[in-house]
Order: structure tokens, then sequence, then C-alpha cells
């Protein structure tokens, strides 16, 4: 039986989304009332806002923004790792409910020029977030220089990640949009405490859909189609070191359509779930998957149950969401008169969801 015709009307703990950029002003007024349009209840929320979020006020002050436009999200928050983010910095945020800290290599992505150049500077903050139990979010990557470019960015950033691993053992890490093989194969290589994410875009495509398509243009970039393939086995392995983080990352349509530079990021907020499940129909048509392996308790373990597990959160209220096949298509466009955005696979049929109790 086709894998569409057996997941159709299947019902399925909300998702959770373990990281997700919501921006501010505009921009967050326009996707926040889009995370449950994907049929996600919990988001892990990035601080690399202008300025980055640095301080646990700000962190908190930016949480409550975000409760005032959709309350019914648990949101996670974050500090971004600066020089200015101290031990103490971490005793405090963990007090007041602060649950990750979030490294961006200096310079490689959106808002990162204040981010991290030599991590060993940052090592009395591990230490201080290891006793507390808190989370550090890599992004996985090394500037590009010399023979390094943004195809082999993610590799080379894997011996510091081990390392930090090594010297930080009880330290909860997860390496956070992984891309290649090799890092799926290092995140298994540690302990408990390491976890990594995966997109639904990265279940998706390769370097030929960015390379032309600035809505398929994020960092890391999606790799090669052997790459995408062992994330696609390991989203669908059911192993408990892998969970769904979104990356959505919205940048207004002229960031992407004019001028000379063009934003990285991918926008999947309003369709998280459904594109996930795309994918992995995708990948039974493919071959790269069979269809028999992908079940409720697969589905449920990477879109929520993995990740809420290892951030130890329980759900409030435990909710439910129905998938359906029934051709809806992806919006054109996300506009509110102040700021618009492009959703990844625009215009293309996708699942349709609806919430239950
Ligand atoms: O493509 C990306 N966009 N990668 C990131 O790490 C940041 C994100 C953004 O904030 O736009
Ligand atoms: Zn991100």
């Amino acid at each position: 039986m086709p894998l569409s015709t057996r997941l159709q009307g299947l019902k399925l703990p909300a998702s959770a989304d373990l990281h997700v950029h919501l921006r501010d002003g505009d921009m967050m007024e326009l996707v926040t009332p889009t995370i449950r349009q994907g049929g996600v209840n919990t988001v892990f929320v990035m601080p690399n806002l202008v300025p980055p979020v640095t301080t646990v006020d700000r962190a908190l002050d930016y949480k409550k923004r975000l409760e005032a436009i959709e309350p019914n999200v648990n949101y996670l928050m974050s500090l971004y790792l600066h020089e200015t983010v101290t031990p103490e910095t971490i005793i405090e945020a963990k007090k007041r409910g602060i649950t990750g800290v979030k490294s961006y290599p200096a310079g490689v992505t959106t808002n990162s020029s204040s981010g991290v150049i030599d991590y060993t500077q940052f090592y009395p903050v591990f230490e201080e977030m290891e006793r507390q139990d808190m989370v550090l979010n890599l992004h996985g990557e090394v500037p590009s220089q010399g023979d390094v470019t943004v195809l082999s960015a993610e590799e080379r950033f894997l011996p510091t990640f081990l390392q930090l691993h090594e010297r930080f053992p009880k330290l909860r890490i997860i390496l956070e949009h992984c891309t290649t093989a090799a890092a799926v194969e290092a995140v298994k290589k540690c302990g408990p405490t390491v976890a990594a994410t995966i997109t639904a875009h990265h279940l998706s495509i390769i370097i030929d859909h960015w390379a032309g398509d600035p809505f398929c243009f994020c960092k890391p970039v999606a790799k090669t189609p052997a790459d995408r393939d062992a994330l696609l086995r390991t989203a669908a392995s059911g192993n408990p070191k892998f969970f769904f983080g979104s990356d959505s990352a919205p940048h207004p349509s002229v960031s992407k359509r004019g001028g000379d530079k063009i934003a990285a990021g991918v926008f999947t907020q309003p369709y998280a779930t459904q594109l996930v499940i795309d994918a992995f129909e995708q990948a039974c048509e493919n071959g790269v998957l069979k269809e028999e392996d992908i079940t409720p308790e697969i589905l449920e373990g990477f879109m929520g149950k993995f990740g809420r597990a290892f951030y130890g959160i329980g759900e409030e209220k435990k909710e439910f969401i129905t998938i359906e096949r029934k051709g809806e298509k992806v919006m054109n466009i996300l506009q509110s008169g102040k700021v618009d955005v492009v959703p990844f696979r625009r215009d293309q049929e996708t699942w349709s969801i609806t919430w239950s109790g």
C-alpha cells in the first residue's frame, strides 16, 4: 500500500520543532502564528536577532513578545554565545528558565558577525553549563577560508565538535541542522549527552537545488544525494539522538530576489510537519526508504518524542494532529502588508493538518 494511503487520516502527537527563527518586529508578527499550522506546539527559539540576544532579560522579553502573538506554543529560549556571556550569566539563565546557549561561528551565516572565533575562550562558560545542565546548541561549520568551502565547512567542524564532547562529556550538546553522512556518524559515536537536529528541507534537497534557487539556499548548504539519503535513513531509523528542528529561517522576499547578496535561510514554518512527511514519501518513491519503515512510531519519535526527551520537557497538555492528503498546496507567499516571505516549495502540493484535543 502506498505510504500516502497508509498515513491518510493518521493521528499523531503535536510535533516539536527544536530549531526555529522567529525574528522580531513585523516578521515575528507574520511568522509566529504559522507555528501551529505546521502541526507544532513546542519550539526552541534561536537568538540571532539584531542585536543578538545575549542577556537573560532580553531573552525573557523576547519570549513575552512571542507569547503575546501565539500563547498556545511552548517557547524554549536561548542565549547567543558571546564574549559578554559569563559563567554568572549561565547561573542566572538557568534560574530564570532559559534552556540553551547557541553558538554561531563568526561570519558563517545570517547575523553571526558577533559569533565565536575560538571555542577554548568559552571553556569556563561550558563548564558552568555542564554544571547547570544547560544545552549547548552548535552551528557546526567553520568559516570559509583557505581550502574550506560551503561544501566542506561542516565536515571540517567535526573535530572541534568531538573535542568539545570529550572535554565536557556531561554537557548536553546538539549539533544543529546536520547535513552530511560524516556528521551523522560523528554524532552516533558520541555518548548519550550528544544529539543532532535534522531539518525538513535537508531531507529533500541537494546542492543542485540551491545552485540557482535562492529559496533553497541556507547554511549549512544542502550537500550530495548520498548525504541527503544518509539523513533520510537516520531520521527514519528510530535513533533517539536525531530529531526534528526545521531551521525555518524567514527572510523578506527582497533579500532573496533583489540586491547583490542572497540571504541564507529556508522558510518552512507553516509546513514543518507536512514537509517531513513529504520528504519521507518521496524517499520511498525513490527507493531510498521502504514504505513499511515509516511507521507512526517512527514519525512520533523523530517529530517530537526524542527531542522532548533530550530537552527533558513533558507536554503540559497532550495535543494531537491529524494528517491528510487532500490537495492542499503550499502558499505562494506569506505577507502582512508590512513584510513578506516566500515559503519553501511554494505552490506545490503537500499534506494538510488539523488539530484535535
Ligand atoms: O540559513 C540559515 N539561516 N542558517 C542559519 O544558521 C541562520 C539562518 C537565519 O537566521 O537566517
Ligand atoms: Zn538556524
